[in-house]
């Protein structure tokens, strides 16, 4: 017996809530098969260009398929086909849809026997493989879908939140910015003033997605602690933003840690102009570049 499934790209921090906020997106999305074989251990097969390990322990979803194992008690192995369409270093969560697929794939295949917070604690497993750090927002959202807030980590405190009808545009400008390096040039320390508008921010993004308040939302995707630092790290990231702000989009910014940048939309005329828009941007560049327009998963 296989199982195959999608796991889809996400945009983790929605601008403010760094490492807590996070949106499933329609696409794009990998597809992962899974099947259940006699000899223990995990093997990998990558549909891709991307030169993935197939190493099981440095792997991504092989960690979390390791893991998943260990954690059923079964002398068995899982092998799996990674069709990989979220380019890793993208910021589209390319990453967590290797771990949170693994491990609702791994939990298919061996009978649902994982909770939802043990499916997130498995696939932070993979993330940590990638990122150096145990963070759930990529993670959460693709496993669960809509837009979740990570509470907490320690210990998980799972949030689940309204998910307003809403387009999403995204563009992938073709240059790769790790999430580790992205973590590694913050500031370790934020000023009081600076914390002040950033938690009035997210309280008001999620006050916004709960009660449909499209305005709210917009006024609320402004970023002064995270967006400053990382932005200088992607070229044309101000006149992209302005520009689509100026053609009707309600907000956005960096996907993850970039370089990928996103603008949400309460229409898909508006959404497909901000694509034309960002796509001329970069093509001016003579930067090469996807954009998606999509919506909420
Ligand atoms: N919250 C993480 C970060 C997401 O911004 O570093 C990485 O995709």
């Amino acid at each position: 017996m296989s199982i195959k499934i999608k796991s889809p790209g996400t945009v983790a921090n929605l601008v403010c809530g760094f490492d807590i906020l996070g949106l499933a997106l329609d696409k794009p999305y990998d597809i992962m098969e899974f099947e259940l074989i006699d000899t223990p251990g995990v093997v990998i097969e990558n549909r891709d260009d991307f030169n993935l390990p197939t190493d099981p322990e440095n792997n991504v979803a092989g960690v979390v398929l390791l893991a998943a194992l260990e954690k059923a008690g079964i002398n068995k192995g899982i092998k799996v086909v990674i069709e990989k369409h979220i380019k890793p270093g993208s910021g589209l969560g390319s990453s967590a849809a290797s771990a949170a697929g693994a491990a609702v794939g791994a939990n298919k295949l061996l009978g649902n026997i994982f909770s939802r917070d043990e499916l997130v604690q498995l696939a932070m497993i993979g993330e940590k493989l990638a990122t150096g750090v145990k963070h759930a927002d990529n993670i959460t959202p693709c496993i669960l879908g809509g837009i979740t807030l990570i509470r907490s980590i320690h210990p998980l405190d799972i949030v689940p939140l309204a998910s307003p009808d809403l387009y999403v545009t995204v563009v992938h400008p073709q240059i790769e910015v790790r999430t580790s390096d992205a973590r590694q040039i913050l500031r370790k320390q934020v000023y009081l003033k600076d914390a002040i508008k950033q938690w009035g921010n997210i309280a008001g993004l999620v006050a916004g997605f709960m009660s449909n308040d499209k305005d709210l939302i917009g006024r609320s995707m402004e970023d002064v602690i995270i967006e400053p630092v990382r932005s200088i790290l992607i070229p044309a990231f101000d006149e992209v933003k302005q520009k689509c702000k100026e053609a009707g989009a309600l907000g956005g910014g960096i996907s993850g840690s970039g370089p990928s940048i996103f603008m949400l939309s309460d229409a898909e005329a508006t959404a497909q102009k901000v694509g034309e828009i960002m796509k001329s941007v970069y093509d001016g560049l003579g930067i090469e570049n996807y954009v998606y327009v999509t919506t909420i998963n």
